[in-house]
């Protein structure tokens, strides 16, 4: 098959990295890509949602399947533009993709198809006074989230009152946000332990791909600003046979089944963001693709063909492609630029790639110039290392982590120490 795989993240290099190991990859390439695709396909520069301009180039080179590895082209419509153009998309469709794209909608669907989820109301910019007299009684700490595509950053939790009702006005106001403010979300908080469960669907069939965590803030111990992710580690040694087993049939197959029954079958990579409070887990939020940098974690696990896999998601057939996974434990540790996720300087050059045998280097914000690979955001590098446990793993994950030098380096030292 001749693929073309759409971004240029850690999670697309993971991908990269193993699409090309299966026999039927004839041809990889990737747009835009990084330093570190371009070691396993051909870098094509060309933005993930200019459709027009991917699909010359899948006619001029033939393409047979697309792989999107980020949510804006799916909320977009790729899949649902080249469907029509007949080239077939790992991806669901734009009114599927609403799941990640609108919190709205996916509150509603939730609701509707009684798939466990906080307690919640929804509003539109002109209903700023109803929400906050919704507000104004909520138990606190209270969650207001953007219901469009925000990049990680439209979910504010509040302990007061006031902090909400100023959150929600600005997001109303279209001041905070823009137009993914202008519609809201006002939840119940759910205290209890985070999980992400992913899952590969052809609309019919699923296979339940690795669960992993993520650590989310830049500080140790979980502190300080939110990131895009630190840090992964899978599997999720709480999440044992007996809880997967209830996830796949309170959470996995009512959604599936749920938007199959709205007309909306979903084909593509479904990840389910869970907080499991007393032991039962409920949906805090679903996206559509795979997380980065969890796909760090999760594709090193997987023992089968990806292009195989991806196949059966887009010919209804993936209830015939073998699967399994490695038993083993993958971490990953994420090398950031300094002053990340604030501000930051790109452009340093990195150096001692070439000397980490023990784990897998996936790129994430890099570019090669001259020879040389320099940081090229703020995400750098994600170290990924197998092991026996999560200290075994990690403990390699962080050894290479150590080895790489760039100016201004950082990354946590305690991913995964919560769950030893
Ligand atoms: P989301 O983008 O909806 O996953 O929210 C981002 C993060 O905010 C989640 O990973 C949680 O850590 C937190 N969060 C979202 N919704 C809730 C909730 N209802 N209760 C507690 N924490 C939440
Ligand atoms: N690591 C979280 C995400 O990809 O959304």
């Amino acid at each position: 098959m001749r693929i073309l795989l759409l971004g240029s993240g850690g999670r697309e290099h993971a991908l990269a990295w193993k699409l090309a190991q299966s026999p039927r990859c004839e041809a990889l390439y990737i747009a835009p890509g990084n330093a570190g695709t371009a070691l396993h396909g051909e870098n094509v520069s060309l933005s993930p949602t200019d459709f027009p301009a991917l699909y010359q180039f899948c006619q001029a080179q033939a393409i047979d399947l697309i792989i999107p590895g980020p949510e804006q082209p799916l909320v977009e419509g790729v899949a649902d533009f080249f469907q029509e153009k007949g080239v077939p998309v790992v991806g669901p469709s734009r009114a599927a993709a609403q799941l990640e794209g609108s919190k709205a909608f996916s509150k509603r669907f939730m609701e509707s198809h009684q798939i466990p989820t906080a307690r919640y109301a929804s509003f539109d910019a002109g209903q700023e006074a109803e929400a906050l007299a919704y507000l104004s009684d909520h138990p606190l700490p209270v969650v207001v989230k953007a219901s469009g595509l925000a990049a990680g950053k439209g979910v504010l939790i509040c302990n007061s009152h006031a902090e909400a009702s100023q959150a929600v006005r600005e997001m109303l106001r279209g001041e905070s946000f823009g137009e993914a403010g202008q519609t809201v979300v006002i939840e119940e908080f759910l205290q209890g332990i985070e999980i992400s469960i992913f899952v590969m669907s052809d609309g019919q069939h699923y296979k339940l791909l690795p669960s992993a965590k993520d650590y989310k803030r830049i500080g140790e111990q979980d502190t300080g600003l939110n990131t895009g992710g630190m840090g992964a580690v899978s599997p999720v040694p709480f999440a044992d046979a007996a809880f997967l087993a209830r996830v796949e049939q309170e959470i996995v197959q009512p959604s599936l089944e749920g938007l199959a029954s709205e007309g909306i079958p979903f084909q593509g990579f479904l990840f389910i963001g869970l907080m499991v409070v007393a032991g039962r887990p409920y949906v805090l939020e679903y996206n559509v693709r795979l997380g980065d940098p969890e796909t760090e974690v999760i594709i090193p696990r997987l023992q089968a063909d990806l292009v195989d896999l991806c196949e059966g998601v887009v010919t209804g057939t993936l209830d015939q492609k073998e699967f399994a996974l490695d038993p083993r434990t993958c971490t990953t540790v994420m090398l950031v630029s300094g002053g990340y996720p604030g501000s930051y300087e790109k452009g340093k050059v990195m150096t001692g790639l070439e000397s980490v045998s023990e784990a897998i280097l996936f790129h994430a914000g890099t570019r090669q110039e001259a020879g040389q690979v320099l940081t090229h955001g703020g995400r750098v590098l994600a170290v990924s290392a197998y092991g026996a446990n999560i200290q075994e793993a990690v403990g390699r994950s962080l050894q290479g982590a150590a080895q790489i030098s760039f100016e201004g380096k950082y990354y946590r030292r305690d991913i995964g120490q919560d769950l030893m």
